[in-house]
């Protein structure tokens, strides 16, 4: 079970807090904490303080113990919950994360909180998931100054090592969560079998072919044109070509695609074929990152070392990273530390097989991520995701926060 990892918030508030418990809550009605000790036991708090009242119990319990790293607060009694959550901060003396609870459903209420520094506002009745997110969010690390020298926009490649190990899934699944904070381009780059528009219930983007057929005249708005919104800040170029035609692909149409989208997106996701045609050569050369994904079957081994080699040997200059996927779920699995020395690599990120989470993600159309439930799966998929998250640059996350208020 994945546990809030504390430490991010940074050693002063660790050390100031030391003996205090981690996590303290003050809400007033018992259902609500009985879902606050399910969350905290869910996420791996071992010894959280459940009090029953509001702000006044939470200022309470500071000025007695001092800050905690992480508090709940219920302003459901209070007359004017921002000023007390405003006073509740100023008593901790340090950052830390709160998030409120309360029974307005007001979205200048949210944003006036977000003013004073309060992580979150959930209405009541708040369900357990959105209640486990909002924790997990609120304790991520702060988001990293503005750059002023923004770093080129990465090209994060996903490539299966074999068919079906759900290299579509994860390169949506990053794209979906990476989009949560900045702009960011997926390009299904197998303009025949492509899936991920399928996957979001997307009609497959027209004008991609055409964009890498005719390098020459890829501009902004064409590549606006071409592509489908899958959502504020998710583009997608993909394609449904005939299956009787040959792709006349321009051999440098892929590296003018990817330029236009770096100048306007905080990151490109490419999902690759294994054809081993043109277009997969471009995208492993022109890729930083890319992501071998495979299952721990024998045949799976075999073909992650293969593939490894094959983009050692495109001399691109990306980096590697082996993602198995589905482990739990193949019939004969090798075990991880003789996979690893099949391949000659570690595996950087082991996400588990889960069924539930890829029928939800099929039924409603929407990116693994998104829909898994499992904390294993949550836990491993964020993870990954975030382990690309140091090549964007940094966006409040204001509006998706806003979006949940609104969407109850
Ligand atoms: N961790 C997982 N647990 C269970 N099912 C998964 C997992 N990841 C992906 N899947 C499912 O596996 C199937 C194949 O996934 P996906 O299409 O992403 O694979 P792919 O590698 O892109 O396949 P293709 O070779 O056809 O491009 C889908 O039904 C997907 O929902
Ligand atoms: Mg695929």
């Amino acid at each position: 079970m994945a546990g809030l990892n504390l430490k991010s918030r940074g050693s002063k508030a660790s050390a100031a807090s030391a003996a205090a418990p981690t996590l303290v809550a003050a809400v007033i009605d018992e259902v609500t904490r009985e879902s606050v000790r399910n969350v905290a036991s869910q996420l791996g708090w071992t010894a959280p303080v459940i009090r029953e009242g509001g702000v006044s119990a939470a200022a309470a319990y500071v000025k007695a113990t001092g800050a905690p790293n992480f508090i709940i607060v219920d302003v459901s009694d209070s007359e004017n919950p921002v000023e007390d959550l405003a006073a509740l901060l100023n008593l901790c003396g340090q950052p830390t994360p709160v998030v409120a609870i309360g029974l307005v459903n007001d979205i200048r209420l949210y944003r006036r909180l977000c003013d004073v520094g309060v992580s979150d506002y959930l209405v009541k009745p708040v369900p357990e998931d959105v209640l486990a997110d909002s924790l997990q969010i609120a304790n991520e690390p702060p988001a990293p100054p503005e750059r002023t020298d923004p770093k080129r926009t990465q090209l994060i490649g996903l490539i299966g090592a074999r068919g079906g190990v759900g290299a579509t899934s994860l390169a949506v699944s990053i794209a979906w969560s990476i989009a949560q904070q900045v702009k960011v381009a997926l390009l299904d780059l197998d303009l025949h079998f492509g899936s991920a528009a399928l996957s979001l219930d997307l009609e497959p983007s027209r004008g991609l072919r055409e964009l890498l057929s005719h390098p020459d005249r890829i501009d902004s708005l064409l590549i606006d044109a071409a592509a489908s919104q899958a959502g504020e800040r998710l583009r997608l170029l993909s394609a449904e070509e005939p299956l009787e035609d040959t792709l006349d692909l321009d051999p440098d149409g892929l590296l003018a695609v990817v330029d236009q989208l770096r100048a306007s997106t905080g990151m490109v996701v490419a999902d690759i074929p294994r054809g081993l045609g043109p277009l997969t050569r471009q995208a492993v050369v022109c890729a930083d990152v890319i992501g071998v994904v495979t299952d721990l079957s024998l045949a799976g081994m075999r073909d992650t070392q293969r593939v490894l080699a094959m983009i050692a040997h495109a001399h691109g200059g990306a980096k590697t990273m082996v993602v198995a996927n589905r482990v739990g779920g193949v019939a004969g699995e090798i075990a991880v530390r003789d996979f690893e020395r099949g391949i000659g690599a570690k595996i950087a990120h082991s996400i588990p097989y889960d069924r539930a989470a890829a029928v939800a993600a099929a039924e409603g159309a929407k990116p693994l991520i998104d829909v898994a439930r499992n904390p294993k799966t949550v836990a491993a998929l964020r993870s990954f995701a975030q382990s690309f998250s140091d090549g964007v640059e940094a966006a409040p996350q204001s509006t998706s926060l806003l979006k949940r208020v609104l969407g109850r």
